[in-house]
């Protein structure tokens, strides 16, 4: 297929304006500039199923789905038609409603282990929300973190404007190190209120990882917080504890729970978050249990299940690294994905990134948005085509490197 002529122009033109008005730290995750360096456009106009189109008019298809939240893709019907009807009947309310109850219900059915469920808004406020709940429950005060787990303070200990006292209170263990979480709860014996996983890492957990966490967790007098933001209703509904079979005391999702909306939630065992330290915990927020969110949650629940999506997800995501690793090892390029179907992660080799970021570029020019570095995931807009058509970019863009 010839590459027709490819312009991020605009891109670049409003990034001018946008350094300039906008304060850098709110989402630097985005790396804009960084991006636009690499030839990555940084302004979408619009997306529908899985595929976005920039502000230069350029359409492509996606594999970062907004960093995660959209599984069945951007404008799903069933999500849209029912967060249509539910935002005519009102956004915000002053008491709690029924759906509040019925998806709780719902989660509490689905995801061995949860008992209780809370609302939140954003992935940051859930993990905060489960720290918080730890340190009541175990009268402790340092946490050991292990991930990524969002911007609150106790999450970024060592950051610009995190006062040092708090940060003093994280730790940090390394992914798949049981010898190492038990050095560290050892160092610390008697102190620490939980352990916080981000579940799914690297090439994702070695055997038996995830059930020693809760284990060496237990064994100290802590808890164990599974943070499933990324995997929960992709890998299994209740993310990688469910698929590997661990059951933790707090597990926190967001993401792919709203399909895009900014809903969040914790679930957990009875005797954790129902207990008398837990109950005056205070973690509310005005729009925490908004009505769109959840009716988005259940929107997304029912339509996973109806098109077994979760299996969907993984078939897909299998084929697509088991076509991509083929094509560029044949070709003896670096770049290659690992991990799980669902959130498959790309790595190249050191020596190898010009070649490999070339490669990608061209994917860009033909309308394949892959990036470079973040875990790619797969949406039931995907079709078993777009990933057959995505493998033979990437044949055709490694074949354009040696021209
Ligand atoms: C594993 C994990 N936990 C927590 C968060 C924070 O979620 P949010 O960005 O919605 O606050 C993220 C966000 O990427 C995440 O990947």
């Amino acid at each position: 297929m010839p590459v027709k002529s490819y312009s991020i122009a605009e891109s670049k033109a409003l990034m001018d304006r946008y350094e300039a008005v906008l304060v850098r730290g709110y989402a630097p995750h985005k790396n804009l500039s960084g991006m636009l360096q690499k030839g990555y456009p940084v302004f979408i106009d619009r997306a529908e199923g899985a595929r976005f189109w920039d502000v230069d008019g350029n359409g492509y298809l996606d594999y970062l789905m907004g960093f995660g939240p959209i599984v069945l893709g951007y404008d799903d019907p069933a999500v849209c038609e029912a967060v249509r009807e539910q935002m005519a009947r009102g956004t915000v309310y002053n008491t709690a409603h029924p759906r509040e109850l019925k998806v709780a219900e719902l989660l509490v059915d689905a995801i061995p282990g949860a008992e209780m469920v809370g609302f939140f808004i954003g992935g940051s406020a859930a993990t905060s929300s489960a720290v918080r709940l730890s340190r009541a429950y175990t009268g402790r005060e340092k946490v050991i973190r292990c991930g990524y787990h969002g911007w609150h303070d106790w999450a970024r200990p060592g950051d610009v404007g995190v006062p040092e006292q708090v940060g003093a209170l994280t730790l940090s263990v390394p992914y798949g190190d049981l010898d190492a979480l038990e050095e560290c709860l050892k160092a610390h014996d008697n102190q620490v209120a939980c352990l916080v996983m981000e579940t799914i890492q690297e090439a994702g957990p070695p055997e038996g990882f995830l059930q020693g966490c809760v284990d060496l967790a237990h064994a100290s007098g802590a808890l164990c917080v599974f943070d499933e933001t990324k995997v929960g209703f992709r890998v299994a509904f209740g993310g990688a504890g469910e698929y590997y079979g661990v059951t933790p005391d707090i597990a926190t999702f967001g993401k792919a729970c709203c399909n895009g909306y900014p809903g969040s939630l914790i679930v957990g065992r009875k005797e954790v978050l129902g207990a008398e330290a837990c109950r005056s915990v205070w973690m509310t927020a005005t729009a925490h249990g908004d009505p769109l969110s959840l009716t988005a949650t259940e929107t997304v629940m029912g339509e996973l299940k109806r098109r077994d999506g979760i299996a969907y997800q993984w078939k897909i995501g299998n084929r697509l690294m088991e076509g991509v690793n083929a094509v560029c090892e044949e070709a003896g390029l670096s770049y290659h994905l690992v991990g799980v179907g669902p959130m498959p992660r790309p790595q190249m080799d050191e020596g190898d990134q010009d070649r490999c970021m070339d490669m990608l570029r061209g994917c860009l020019a033909r309308g394949f948005y892959l990036h470079p570095t973040h875990p790619m995931f797969l949406s039931l807009a995907h079709t078993e085509e777009d990933i057959e058509q995505t493998i033979e970019a990437i044949r055709e863009s490694i074949a354009d490197l040696d021209d």
